[in-house]
């Protein structure tokens, strides 16, 4: 299991023991964590889980495919350091990492 911490727009924090393997859209949604959506069930064509990783935590998340920046180049919300959580598994070199969300998912 992976410890992910994802944080709300408004501050609250919800750690998750997401799976090995688990994408952190599906650690999210399975446990009722509220700010994730994932509407297309992880295929990176909503954008639904549109979520920012701290600086200390990007290198480890990998790089963005072309896919993933032209679905984040539809969220109004993005920055720099937006990921879309369908597309980070779950690994043990992330554990304890905080996934923030965006205020709302469009
Ligand atoms: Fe749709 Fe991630 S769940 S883009």
């Amino acid at each position: 299991m992976v410890k992910i911490i994802y944080v709300e727009h408004n501050g609250a924090r919800h750690p998750v023991d997401v799976p090995e393997g688990e994408n952190l859209m599906e650690g999210a949604v399975q446990n009722n964590v509220p700010g994730i959506d994932g509407d297309c069930g992880g295929n990176a064509a909503c954008a639904t889980c549109h979520c920012y990783i701290p600086e200390q935590w990007e290198a480890l998340t990998g790089e963005r495919s072309e896919l993933e920046e032209s679905m984040l180049e539809l969220a109004d919300t993005a920055k720099p350091n937006s990921r879309l959580a369908c597309q980070i598994k779950a690994a043990p070199a992330l554990d304890g990492m905080e996934v923030l969300m965006p205020a709302t998912q469009h």
